[in-house]
């Protein structure tokens, strides 16, 4: 059997052997199953074990699915993922300089809309405002996501916003955390960042061509994990609830949300989720200062509007972002 069968194969046997985990199963009853020899059987259940699934093989030759891994492999986001566009397409990767890169790559080169790209490294992470984004492996998630919304550039950003919302709603789900979002795309527990969000467009100055939005999370990192010289603002998932969780099932739990929003947003902007946004945001009601550019506006923030911008009561009048990057807020 040539390797792209024994892969194939080795899909199928997982998708069966994984509905009674600790289950023996007989490699002639497998054979059988899906028209084989049992030695193909065989060496399917142990290049499952090359990708990190937790497969025995006993004394009696038995075939036992114990655990999967809690790895970003393609089949283990694809398992019971329940989205329709975003993650059709999923292509994950070991390591890779930057998913934001490969998926302007894809992009360009004509890929779906949802097309999901994951990493459990990035060797060059791209942070906003020229900074990397410390990615690790095993402990965070990094991914981009291509989307091709039929949107005026300037509405782009409010994608970020409902980026943010996802991966908010889908922290709120493993307990009653502490979340903030930090306008334009920063999601804070108990004030440290635990993810940071780069939308990318391409496009022209009236119509976007694509949107590739960056997500970078950290999950299971410690306090320890963390260089110098992010240790100060950063935070992981783990940190605040103070214990582990399962990256792909927050990785699922991302997609269906964004899915959800970005579909309202397609039809109808950020108007329908303006009022979730508002209440994970800290910043309406108080001073802060602005860095936009080269400039830095110091002002009241008085709401995140429709279209995700920051109105700012400044002393030059009232003012709406798009972007920019708030340094401080004064208490
Ligand atoms: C920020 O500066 O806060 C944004 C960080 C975005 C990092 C993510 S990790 C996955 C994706 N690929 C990248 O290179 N960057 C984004």
């Amino acid at each position: 059997m040539d390797q792209a069968n024994l892969e194939n194969l080795a899909e199928q046997l997982l998708g069966k052997i994984r509905t009674r985990p600790k289950n023996p199963y007989q490699p002639t009853y497998l054979s059988r199953s899906f028209k084989v020899s049992p030695e193909n059987i065989i060496e399917a259940a142990a290049l499952l074990g090359t990708w990190g699934y937790n497969i025995k093989i006993d004394s009696k030759k038995q075939i036992i699915f114990n655990e999967a891994p809690d790895k970003f492999l393609s089949i283990e986001i694809a398992y019971k993922l329940k989205t329709r566009l975003i993650g059709k397409e999923i292509i994950a990767y070991q390591s890779v300089q930057s998913t934001n890169i490969i998926a302007q790559v894809l992009a360009v080169s004509g890929a779906v809309e949802g097309t999901l790209i994951v990493s459990e490294h990035q060797k060059k992470g791209k942070g906003r405002f020229g900074r990397t984004w410390y990615s690790p492996p095993e402990t965070g998630l990094y991914c981009s996501v291509i989307l091709k919304p039929d949107i005026h550039p300037s509405k782009a950003p409010g994608i970020s916003l409902v980026a943010a919302l996802a991966v908010a709603d889908a922290i709120k789900t493993y307990g009653d955390l502490d979340v903030k979002i930090k306008w334009p795309n920063d999601v804070l527990i108990s004030g440290k960042k635990v993810c940071g969000i780069l939308t990318e467009l391409s496009g022209e100055f009236d119509r976007a061509h694509f949107v590739v939005v960056g997500v970078g999370a950290n999950i299971n990192q410690q306090l320890s994990d963390f260089p110098s010289s992010i240790s100060k603002n950063a935070g992981s998932i783990r940190i605040a609830l103070g214990k582990k969780i399962k990256r792909v099932e927050f990785l699922q739990r991302f997609l269906r949300n964004f899915e959800k929003d970005y579909l309202a947003f397609r039809s109808g902007g950020l108007k329908k989720m303006r009022k979730r946004i508002l209440k994970y945001s800290p910043l309406p009601g108080h001073e802060i200062e602005l860095r936009n550019g080269l400039n830095t506006i110091k002002g009241n923030v008085l709401d995140i509007d429709d279209d995700g911008r920051l109105v700012i009561e400044s002393a030059s009048g009232k003012i709406a972002f798009n972007s920019g990057e708030v340094t401080t807020r004064i208490e």
